[in-house]
């Protein structure tokens, strides 16, 4: 299975431990070891003194899977598989699942491997564009028309990168239907949730909303955990037992100290997710006013969720060559949309880190250099 260059990966493969300041992160704020582990209640601090190194539960350690079910409305520990990062749980996912000649139907601008794992089993995809013009919005009459008998497989990722958008409560219901005609699953991304800007938005996890349905979770983004490689499959469909065969060609197992770690930052995590919302709902405020402020340069499609969302920049100038100037001379990092193979003047922000006003404030001034250097060559 040959597979295709992965842009936004090789994109942070040379930038992110190079740029000295990142504006295009989708993780919120990360935590400190010494953070996580004064969180610990007694049981967990005593799992953490006493850890010996070895080899852990292929399906994840038992607590953990407990802790994870609980994020759910109708799961148990024995329908939760845990995996490194989402990634793993993408991969072995759509090595299972998809079979040659399946028909998938993929939503983008997405996270590239949604799309190229399915694509390299050499199943037929057919991909759907949000599109600027509509808000970002996922046009359901475009799904009907795309689905079908042989549909096995709908790859979904809410809430979305990097638009940031939000599906419809309609919507979701409408694409459960969809898949139930063709008894196809749904294979949904949900590695932002927690983020949404409105609670009252948040919409219920596909593992609960329907028996076909697999959610991707992880401790990486809305938790600021990336550094512990601890992912999860949620879902009440026997494919599971299937994943989890799969996972023992890929890591066997999670590392131990992340286990551990990951059971303790469940067990708190209203107070992660607390000063996650806090710092992404903060930041965004700072990102109305500055893109206000600057209408005649940049315009958006404000996101409905946090962390990242999509700018539009409307100097006369590419957006390839602005991101390279930019980071090359102010050290100031933006992801250009083509990493996302989105045509068109875009850019991917983040603001979930609590230095993201600090580098805002260096694009604005690289920004407004810019506006008026082209204001005086018209
Ligand atoms: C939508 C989406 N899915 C999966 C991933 C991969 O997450 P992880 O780093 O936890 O493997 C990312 C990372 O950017 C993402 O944006």
């Amino acid at each position: 299975m040959k597979l295709p260059e992965f842009k936004l990966e090789e994109f942070w493969k040379t930038y992110e431990f190079t740029a000295p300041y990142l504006l295009c992160c989708s993780d919120a704020e990360t935590w400190s070891l010494q953070e996580i582990v004064s969180m610990a209640d007694p049981e967990a601090k005593k799992l953490w003194e006493s850890l010996r190194l070895g080899y852990t539960e292929s399906p994840g350690h038992p607590l953990l899977r407990q802790e994870i079910s609980q994020l759910y409305s109708t799961l148990n520990a024995d329908q939760i598989l845990t995996c490194a990062g989402a990634e793993e749980g993408i991969y072995c996912s759509m090595r299972v699942l998809i079979e040659p000649n399946d028909h998938v139907i993929v939503i983008e601008p997405c996270y590239q491997s949604l799309i190229t794992l399915a694509q390299s089993m050499g199943a037929e995809v057919t991909t759907i564009r949000l599109k600027p013009e509509t808000q970002w919005k996922l046009n359901l009459e475009e799904v009907r028309q795309a689905f079908r008998p042989n549909t096995k497989l709908l790859i979904l990722n809410y809430p979305q990168n990097p638009t940031g958008t939000l599906l419809d409560p309609m919507v979701q219901e409408g694409l459960i239907e969809l898949a139930r005609i063709s008894e196809a699953y749904i294979f949904c991304d949900e590695v932002y949730r927690y983020m949404e800007v409105e609670e009252s938005m948040r919409l219920p996890s596909l593992a609960d909303a329907y028996e076909k349905g697999i959610a991707l979770n992880v401790l990486t983004k809305s938790f600021g955990l990336a550094g512990l490689r601890i992912g999860w499959l949620a879902t009440r469909d026997p494919i599971l037992k299937k994943i989890s065969s799969y996972k023992l060609y890929t890591s066997i197992c999670n590392s131990a100290p992340s286990e551990i770690l990951a059971i303790i930052a469940l067990r708190a995590k209203a107070h992660l997710l607390g000063r996650n919302r806090q710092l992404m709902l903060a930041n965004l405020q700072l990102l109305d006013h500055f893109v206000e402020r600057n209408s005649k340069s940049v315009s958006w499609i404000r996101p409905q969720s946090g962390t990242i969302a999509v700018l539009k920049l409307l100097l006369p100038i590419s957006v390839e060559t602005f991101a390279q100037d930019l980071v090359k001379t102010r050290g100031v990092l933006v992801m250009p949309g083509s990493v996302f193979d989105l045509p068109g003047n875009f850019f991917r922000v983040g603001f979930g880190k609590q230095n993201m006003p600090d580098i805002l404030g260096r694009f604005e001034k690289y920004l407004q250099l810019e506006a008026s250097h082209h204001a005086t060559a018209h």
